[in-house]
């Protein structure tokens, strides 16, 4: 039996439209079986995601492609209230006016010491202070530091008493960062973009499905001002679409210069220079990765870039898919993690455990020099995943028979730990620290681009053993 082209299927608006039934089901995610046969496989094929999800409310069933018949018993079965395709090969996805993006603003955590967090980025990262808010500046209720390292930007927030008085316009904030962190422990609360048209994008995420957190508004001050709002698009991770008008001020409106100089020591240090923000990826727990790219599809006119699933990224333990979505212009990437089936738990799985439930797994800061930059970090006292030797031993047998040439020393990459992977036009350099606090949750990713747009599926496999040994040694896996 020939299995249907996914544009065959009914586009999502129409499909959503024209099922209405009486069940429980919300979603109904189809993916692919291979070899269908006869209808009644898909029961066999996917009986745990039946079952598991069955007990969730929100069954999700993973079949790519289907035959028309076994659509029909689908439907026959009357069990969604609302039936929504989700083939990741054709979503559907929002247009949105050409150029809205232009990059990531800054990334935002809620920390409980936001003083010596960023402190941390400023000893071991080599990030400068560039803007402050806090009682100094009139904000009663909640303290910012805005540290920044090329066009990396980022805020570390924390409250300032136990909960705001009545009629404090911050309250909703102090609440909220108390149970975020209890909840998740410190986090990455913020992914905020620089848009050109927060209005616009805002009207059309949140008429899609996105939750308002706030909606458009100006703030201003002495420097200038920009119209922010905020969306969010899963679990308790939240995204500031900030459009500067003309703001010419240290971060934000409402944001002074940094309350100290930094000390004078750190000009002794050697140097980190740091580019930008590359990509941050979001975990998303099981069978979650294709919903949560459908919604960053048909809210934000994200595009599928890259896709690699449990062959690539298996190792014999634990597993993981990763779908990578990008903005139209391909500015803003932001790969999305579930986990796979594998011998031991997941990675994905452990970081859903310890941040109890889905949210920003890394951030990957883009440097020209991986070798100055992770050296420098490491004299600096940031801890690093450890990579084996045979790692390098494999590298260099691979790169024997390959086109690409690596110009950096490989005897320098081996004795830094950096991972290589690349292709017949080019390669990347990579490595990702350990995690920032004591959950084993959020870490930083260093990369380096030499022609390469991809995100080290190559080292994947070797990546994630060396992780199941930190694992191994938590006592997780
Ligand atoms: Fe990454």
């Amino acid at each position: 039996m020939r299995a249907l082209e996914s544009q065959k299927f009914p586009s999502f608006r129409s499909f959503r439209r024209s099922k209405k039934s009486k069940g429980s089901i919300d979603v109904l995610q189809i993916h692919k079986v291979d070899g269908l046969s006869d209808p009644t496989d898909i029961h066999r094929q996917a009986p745990i995601s039946l079952s598991k999800t069955a007990m969730l409310e929100t069954p999700i069933v993973h079949v790519q492609s289907i035959v028309p018949a076994a659509l029909a018993e689908f439907q026959a079965l009357d069990l969604a209230s609302e039936l929504v395709l989700l083939d990741i090969n054709s979503l559907l996805i929002a247009k949105i006016p050409e150029a809205m993006y232009s990059g990531y603003a800054y990334v935002e955590w809620y920390v409980s010491n936001a003083k010596q967090s960023a402190a941390y980025f400023q000893h071991s990262l080599g990030f400068k202070p560039v803007a402050y808010k806090g009682l100094e500046t009139g904000s009663r209720d909640v303290c910012s530091h805005v540290v920044r390292n090329g066009d990396a930007i980022f805020v570390f927030t924390s409250a300032l008493r136990s909960s705001a008085p009545e009629g404090s316009e911050d309250k909703e904030t102090v609440d909220a960062i108390h149970s975020h962190i209890t909840k998740h422990g410190d986090g990455v609360k913020d992914v905020a973009y620089y848009v050109n048209d927060a209005q616009t994008l805002f009207t059309i995420s949140t008429e899609a499905g996105a939750r308002v957190i706030e909606p458009p508004h100006t703030v201003q001050d002495e420097y200038g001002s920009a119209v922010i709002a905020r969306i969010s698009v899963f679990g308790d991770t939240v995204h500031s679409l900030v459009q500067l008008q003309d703001y010419a001020g240290p971060f934000l409106p409402g944001y002074k210069p940094p309350k100290a100089q930094q000390a004078t020591i750190f000009d002794d240090l050697s140097p980190i220079e740091l580019i930008r923000i590359d990509h941050c990826v979001q975990n998303q727990g099981w069978d979650k990765m294709v919903e949560s790219c459908s919604k960053y599809s048909r809210m934000l006119g994200f595009h599928k870039f890259w896709l690699v699933d449990e062959k690539d990224v298996s190792t014999e333990f634990s597993a993981l898919k990763s779908i990578v979505m990008a903005s139209p212009d391909e500015v803003i990437k932001m790969p999305v993690n579930e986990p796979a089936v594998g011998k031991c738990k997941s990675q994905i799985e452990e970081f859903i455990e310890f941040y109890d439930g889905p949210g920003i797994q890394h951030v990957a800061i883009l440097t020209d020099d991986i070798i100055a930059t992770v050296g420098a970090m490491k004299l600096r006292g940031c801890e690093f995943i450890s990579v084996p030797d045979a790692y390098f031993d494999n590298l260099r047998e691979r790169l024997a028979t390959s086109s690409t040439e690596i110009l950096e020393s490989m005897d320098e990459l081996q004795r830094l730990g950096v991972l290589v992977d690349f292709d017949e036009n080019g390669y990347l350099l990579q490595l990702f620290t350990q995690p920032l606090s004591d959950r084993p949750t959020l870490f930083l990713e260093i990369i380096q681009r030499h022609n390469h747009n991809g995100f080290g599926a190559g080292n994947f496999k070797a990546l994630f053993e060396t992780i199941e040994q930190e694992q191994r040694k938590r006592g997780t896996l």
